[in-house]
């Protein structure tokens, strides 16, 4: 496939692509009671009052901020801002109540129904994919020890661009995406890339914020994983590669020192690298 200036992956979209994405994602409709949106959305608003006040917040600024505001609900950005600025606070409450593996931020790029592949399998990846190859194995395991057989690792994960299949133009649709089923001892051999760091689209209102406040824009190089298993609770988290570009800076705050690959020293061959999961029962 030839690509043009048009169709040539880049990030502009992909904050559009993830409205759309969230939008059509089956999720379980939540009636949240009056007087928990009386207690949260008060809250929330006597916190943006503190900030006015705080900081003499102008009319001026109080239009461009309104401004703002609607470009990023024009532009389709809502679910990278948050997923960006206010995952990650969402995920240490959750986090209080979880034994086992740490979770992480989910984030906007999550695509469902990905092919179903065995425990030693390569993703789906385009001829001569771009990037240094990578073996990443590792065991499920319940907190007692035991192996978890069958654990479904629901794996994503940007290219050596950092731009993810099916939200950026000209990448095919399950390009480094599927779901991996452990063996018999819980094992898994994934067979990939590595990663690039991920930047927040710059040409979008969340880009222009960030570039307005001189801020960075950038997330370190992550796997992203869902791990599933009947009777376990499910873990949505991210791995990273130690010393990594971004890794104690992180745009999106979602790093944590237990969610650091092991990496085996080596040679020659690919990259290999190293994680086991701990489920806790459901
Ligand atoms: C965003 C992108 C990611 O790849 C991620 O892991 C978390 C957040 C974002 O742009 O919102
Ligand atoms: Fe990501």
């Amino acid at each position: 496939m030839t690509t043009t200036e048009s169709d040539a992956p880049t990030a502009a979209g992909s904050g559009s692509s993830a409205s759309q994405a969230f939008r059509t994602a089956a999720r379980e409709a939540t009636a949240v009671p009056p007087e928990r949106v009386d207690e949260v959305a008060r809250a929330v608003l006597a916190g943006v009052h503190q900030a006015i006040r705080e900081h003499d917040v102008t009319y001026p600024e109080f239009q461009a901020a309104k401004q703002w505001l609607m470009d990023v609900g024009e532009g389709g950005e809502w679910p990278l801002f948050l997923d960006v600025f206010v995952e990650h606070v969402v995920e240490e409450v959750a986090a209080r109540t979880q034994d086992g593996t740490k979770g992480s931020i989910q984030g906007p790029y999550y695509l469902p129904g990905q092919a179903k592949l065995p425990w030693q399998a390569a993703l789906p990846m385009r001829p001569g994919e771009k990037g240094t190859p990578l073996v990443f194995t590792g065991q499920v395991r319940d907190v007692a020890g035991d192996p978890v057989a069958a654990a479904e690792l629901d794996v994503w994960h940007a290219d050596d661009d950092g731009y993810y299949s099916g939200f950026a133009p000209g990448i095919p649709d399950g390009n480094l995406r599927g779901v991996v089923v452990s063996n018999g001892h819980g094992w898994f051999e994934i067979t990939s890339v590595r990663p690039a760091p991920y930047q927040i689209p710059t040409d979008g209102p969340t880009g222009k914020l960030i570039a307005a406040a001189g801020w960075h824009a950038w997330r370190p190089a992550h796997l992203h994983l869902i791990v599933r298993a009947p009777g376990y609770r499910t873990i949505t988290t991210q791995l990273y590669f130690p010393g990594g570009e971004w890794l104690d800076s992180d745009v999106a705050e979602a790093t944590k020192p237990e969610l650091v690959l092991d990496l085996r020293p080596q040679e020659d061959g690919p990259l290999r690298a190293e994680y086991d999961f701990v489920l806790e029962r459901a």
